[in-house]
């Protein structure tokens, strides 16, 4: 799936899937943005077996932005019973390119792919208890604090586990 957008200063960014290309571009972006490393081997093994669940963001030919999600089974957090659900791994954008867009575009196109082509009914995710921004995007997905998870970083700080329906997502 590839989608155009524009955004709030006129230009544009394209939302889709990884390719094996994108690669060094995104373990940049994820070294830069976040504390939480992955190795190229775990962002590759994503690309493998959830293609369709693993999407950049470009901006003039540039990769600015990537979301990686993978699909599980479990009891569900949103109704009763065991389910088959996605789970947001990792999202960021390059700091000079936030704030138009992109990672409210990356989430719903994952979510779009994780209930179309995969079949899940609901999505989950973890973030810091400190990080407004992210949370502030999840709360206007729809996703709702599930439960704080103490020390779930390495250096101590909580999570909030955060799940959001996706019956309903058209
Ligand atoms: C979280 C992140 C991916 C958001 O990306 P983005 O492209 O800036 O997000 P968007 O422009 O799509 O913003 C969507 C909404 O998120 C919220 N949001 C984003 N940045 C925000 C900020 N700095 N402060 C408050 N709310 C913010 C707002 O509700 C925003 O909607 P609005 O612009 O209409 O008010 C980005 O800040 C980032 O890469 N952060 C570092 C990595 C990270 O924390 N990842 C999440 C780990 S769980």
């Amino acid at each position: 799936m590839m989608l155009q957008n524009s955004f709030k200063g006129g230009g544009k960014f394209i939302i889709r899937n990884f390719r094996s290309g994108d690669l060094e571009k995104v373990v940049y972006i994820n070294r830069t943005c976040l504390p939480e490393n992955y190795s190229p081997d775990f962002f590759i093994e994503h690309h493998l077996r959830w293609p369709e669940a693993f999407y950049v963001a470009e901006v003039g030919g540039e990769v600015v932005g990537y979301v990686m999600s993978r699909v599980e089974w479990g009891w569900s957090y949103v109704k009763r019973g065991i389910v088959k659900k996605g789970h947001i791994i990792s999202i960021a954008v390059l700091p000079e390119h936030r704030r138009i867009g992109i990672g409210r575009s990356l989430m719903v196109s994952a979510m779009k792919s994780l209930k179309d082509r995969y079949n899940c009914g609901e999505v989950y995710l973890e973030v810091r208890v400190s990080n407004v921004p992210a949370i502030n995007l999840y709360k206007s997905l729809k996703f709702r604090i599930v439960k704080k998870i103490p020390f779930y970083y390495l250096d101590g700080e909580d999570a909030y586990l955060m799940a959001a329906d996706l019956r309903g997502l058209d």
